[in-house]
């Protein structure tokens, strides 16, 4: 049987274009709203499940965000694997806006996040095995589905996840970069933790629409102009990776 995969979209794809929209499931969940109705439909004629990270008029915070409700309402449709799309920065000099990573690595910075299933009176604890926090057949799947449309992946790389929703100063850069990171973005976490609760598979495709602070032409400050422009750009190459990754 076909694989149904459900993509998240963060900032710059709370819609989908080219999504034939079927229908629309608000899903109830014991954490409370996710951030908005699951969407069904068909991307290049394969059925997939999508959704708005940020809700789909783009008001929700990367700290506000029911990660553990989307999370939970994606397991209930039973899907076999989850893409997160983020926009994120470049740490590393060579990462310019355009790149695209599928990260292997996290290094979580956010606090105060509802960040686990297992807790409360009920839940026994759990401590899941996090060592590889990406699902590796669905970052191979990934890899391949941009390959073979000769869209440029670089395939591996630590992804730092900061609280937000502010960006972060010059010296916080340094200090990720010289933790071992890569690409900062801000809501890659719990979110990618949650899906291995679930035992769903997950992998980010992750955009960089900007150099992170203090880095290269964000030496002094980070252009919001140059942002929307690269993230208008790099949307549209997403989207042909997701049609070609649901094609496979
Ligand atoms: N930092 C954190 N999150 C981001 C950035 C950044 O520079 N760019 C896009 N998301």
């Amino acid at each position: 049987m076909k694989r149904m995969y459900a993509v998240i979209g963060g900032s710059g794809l709370s819609q989908l274009p080219e999504f034939e929209v079927t229908r629309r499931q608000v899903q109830r969940t014991p954490y409370g709203e996710p951030s908005g109705a699951l969407t069904f439909g068909t991307l290049a004629g394969t059925e997939i499940v999508f959704l708005a990270r940020h809700g789909y008029g783009h008001t929700i915070a990367p700290h506000e965000i029911n990660y553990r409700a989307n999370i939970w309402a994606l397991s209930q449709v039973e899907v076999d694997g989850i893409v997160a799309v983020a926009s994120v920065g470049g740490i590393r000099s060579d990462l310019m806006p355009g790149h695209l990573m599928i990260p292997d690595q996290i290094i979580d910075y956010t606090h105060g996040r509802g960040a686990t299933f297992f807790e409360g009176q009920e839940e026994p604890v759990q401590h899941i095995d996090f060592t590889w926090p990406y699902d590796n057949a669905l970052r191979t799947a990934l890899a391949h589905a941009a390959n073979s449309i000769n869209e440029e992946v670089v395939s591996g790389g630590c992804y730092a996840c900061t609280q937000g929703p502010r960006l972060e100063t010059a010296a916080e850069i340094k200090r990720l970069a010289r933790d071992g990171a890569d690409i900062v973005g801000m809501t890659g976490m719990p979110e990618a933790s949650l899906a291995r609760e679930l035992g769903i598979p997950y992998a980010h495709l992750a955009l960089v629409v900007n150099q992170a602070a203090g880095v290269g032409d964000s030496a002094l400050e980070i252009s919001h102009a140059e942002i929307t422009r690269t993230v208008q750009d790099g949307m549209g190459r997403v989207l042909g990776i997701l049609k070609s990754l649901v094609q496979l």
